[in-house]
C-alpha cells in the first residue's frame, strides 16, 4: 500500500482515527482513486500492523464520514463526502452523444438535493411576489443584502445599495460594456464568453499579453497608447490559465489602471473567488484579497461574480458591485432589461445559507479530480502549472497541435477546447484547456483516447 506513509502513527487521535485520516488523505490526494476498492480489514491489519478491531474501526469511521461506501460482502469503495448527493460533473443534456464526454466547458451540475429544497421553499414565498410586478429594479432587496454581506465578510465592505443583481456574471459584464463605449482591454488569453460578447457588440478589443504574473510594466505602456474605456480582468484563478494574482500584483495593476483618465470601468471578474483549492498552510495560502479592497478609493472598479461556478449556471444569478452611484444607475438600467427571473432570485436566497457547505463539498472533490488530471499530465509529459483553484487547467502540449488533437478526439467522441478559443491576440496553438469537473474515471478515459494521438502529433510536429 504505497499510500500508507511510514509515520502515520505520528498523527493525533486514537489509533483507528489516525489510520482513518491516513486513508482519507490518500483518497483526497488521489493516491487511492475514487470508486476503487479500499483494502479489506484483513489487508489493512497486515499492512498497517494493527489489530483487526482497529482496522475495522478505521474503515467504519471512513464510511461514517462519507469517505467510503459500504458494500455487501465486498470491500468498501473510496468516495468523497457528498458524492452521493452531489453529482459534480455535468452531463451535456442537449447532446446525448457528448454526454459526460464533453470537456469543452468548465461547468458543474447543480447540488440537486439542496437546489430542490431551496426551490420548494422559494415556491412557498412566491405567492406574495405574484401580487407585485415581478420586476424589482436592481434585484430582490434580500438577495442584495446577502451579496453585500458576503463581500463585507470576505474583506470588501459593501452596502446592499451598491449591489445590482444581474443575469449571471456575464449579464453584468454586458451591461457594463454597453454603458461605456470605447475600446476594451482584456487579458490575453481570457474567458471566451466575454470575448464573444465583445465581438458581437463589435467592440475594439486590446489584448494584454500579460506574463504568468500580473507584471504591470507593459500594461502601463499599452494602456497609455490604446486608451481603453473599460478593462476586464480575472485575477482569481484566471480562466483559462488558472493563475492567481498576488496582493502585490493586484496593487500594481490597479495603480496603473484606475488613474487612467479614459478608463471608466475596471471590471474585476471574481467568478472563481470561492474555488480556492489551496490547502491551509500550502504555499502562501493567505485568503485572497478582493481587488477592490486593495484600492478603496478607486470608484471605477466594478466587481462582478455569480453563482454559476459554485452552484449552477442554470440559475442565472450574478451580481455587480458598483461603488459610484451615477455609474450604478446607468449599469442598473441596462441590467434591468434582462434581469434574472424573480423565482431564480428567491431560489438563490433560499440556497444562500447552504452555499459555504456546498462549496466545501465541491472543493474536496475538485482537489481529488485535479490530482487525477495532474497524474495523467505526468504520464503524457504534458506541462501545466498546477492551478491553485478554479475548475480547469491550461495545458501546454509542447507543439502547436491543439486543433489537430481536438479534431481527432472529436472523431472518437471526445470534446475539448483549444487555446485559440480564449485568444484575443496570440493564437495559443500549443494549448488546450481541460476542466477537472469530471470524475476521475472519465478523465482517465479521456487520456486513454488522447494519449496515442498526442504522441503521434507531437512526433510529427517536432520532425518538421
Ligand atoms: C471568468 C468567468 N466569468 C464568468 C463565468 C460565468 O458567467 P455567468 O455567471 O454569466 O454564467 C465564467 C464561466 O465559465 C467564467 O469563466
Amino acid at each position: 500500500m504505497r499510500w500508507l506513509s511510514e509515520n502515520w502513527r505520528g498523527r493525533r487521535g486514537l489509533l483507528h482515527q489516525r489510520l482513518a485520516t491516513e486513508l482519507q488523505d490518500a483518497i483526497a490526494k488521489g493516491q487511492i482513486s475514487l470508486g476503487s476498492e479500499l483494502p479489506t480489514v484483513r489487508a489493512l491489519t497486515i499492512a498497517a500492523s494493527v489489530s483487526k478491531v482497529t482496522a475495522a474501526q478505521a474503515l467504519d469511521q471512513l464510511i461514517e464520514s462519507g469517505w467510503a461506501q459500504r458494500r455487501d460482502r465486498a470491500p468498501a469503495l473510496a468516495r468523497t463526502p457528498g458524492a452521493a448527493r452531489q453529482q459534480l460533473a455535468p452531463v451535456n443534456m442537449n447532446d446525448a452523444k457528448r454526454g459526460t464526454r464533453d470537456f469543452q466547458a468548465a461547468r458543474v451540475a447543480a447540488p440537486v438535493e439542496e437546489y430542490l429544497e431551496a426551490l420548494s421553499r422559494a415556491q412557498e414565498r412566491l405567492a406574495p411576489e405574484l401580487l407585485g410586478a415581478g420586476r424589482i429594479s436592481g434585484g430582490h432587496p434580500e438577495l442584495r443584502r446577502m451579496i453585500a454581506k458576503r463581500f463585507t465578510d470576505s474583506g470588501l465592505p459593501t452596502t446592499a445599495d451598491e449591489v445590482i443583481v444581474t443575469n449571471g456574471a456575464m449579464g453584468a459584464f454586458a451591461s457594463i460594456i454597453d454603458a461605456h463605449p470605447g475600446p476594451v482591454l482584456v487579458e490575453d488569453p481570457t474567458y471566451h464568453v466575454a470575448l464573444g460578447i465583445l465581438a458581437a457588440k463589435r467592440r475594439r478589443t486590446i489584448g494584454w499579453a500579460r506574463t504568468p504574473t500580473w507584471d504591470a510594466t507593459n500594461l502601463s505602456t499599452l494602456a497609455q497608447r490604446t486608451k481603453p474605456s473599460v478593462a476586464y480582468l480575472v485575477p482569481d484563478f484566471h480562466n483559462p490559465s488558472g493563475a492567481l494574482a498576488s496582493s502585490d500584483e493586484r496593487i500594481g495593476v490597479g495603480a496603473v489602471l484606475h488613474p487612467l483618465p479614459t478608463l471608466k470601468a475596471v471590471i474585476i471578474d471574481e467568478t472563481f473567488f470561492d474555488l480556492d483549492l489551496r490547502e491551509p498552510g500550502e504555499n502562501q495560502a493567505a485568503p485572497i484579497q478582493h481587488f477592490a479592497a486593495l484600492h478603496p478609493n478607486a470608484r471605477n472598479i466594478i466587481t462582478i461574480s455569480g453563482l454559476s461556478k459554485i452552484a449552477w449556471a442554470g440559475l442565472r444569478i450574478g451580481w455587480a458591485r458598483v461603488p459610484d452611484p451615477q455609474q450604478r444607475a446607468q449599469v442598473g438600467a441596462l441590467a434591468d432589461i434582462t434581469p434574472p427571473p424573480i423565482l431564480d432570485q428567491l431560489i438563490a436566497i433560499e440556497l444562500w445559507p447552504e452555499l459555504d457547505r456546498i462549496i466545501r463539498d465541491r472543493l474536496v472533490r475538485l482537489r481529488v479530480q485535479r490530482a487525477s488530471l495532474l497524474d495523467h499530465f505526468e504520464m503524457h509529459a504534458l506541462s501545466a502549472t498546477i492551478p491553485a483553484g478554479g475548475l480547469s487547467a491550461w495545458v501546454d502540449l509542447g507543439a502547436p497541435v491543439a486543433v489537430q488533437l481536438r479534431d481527432r478526439l472529436e472523431r472518437k467522441g471526445w470534446f475539448i477546447s483549444t487555446g485559440a478559443t480564449y485568444s484575443s491576440a496570440q493564437p495559443y496553438e500549443q494549448f488546450i484547456r481541460l476542466p477537472f469537473t469530471h470524475e476521475s474515471e472519465t478523465i482517465a478515459q479521456l487520456f486513454s483516447a488522447l494519449g496515442p494521438d498526442l504522441a503521434q502529433l507531437r512526433f510529427a510536429a517536432n520532425r518538421r
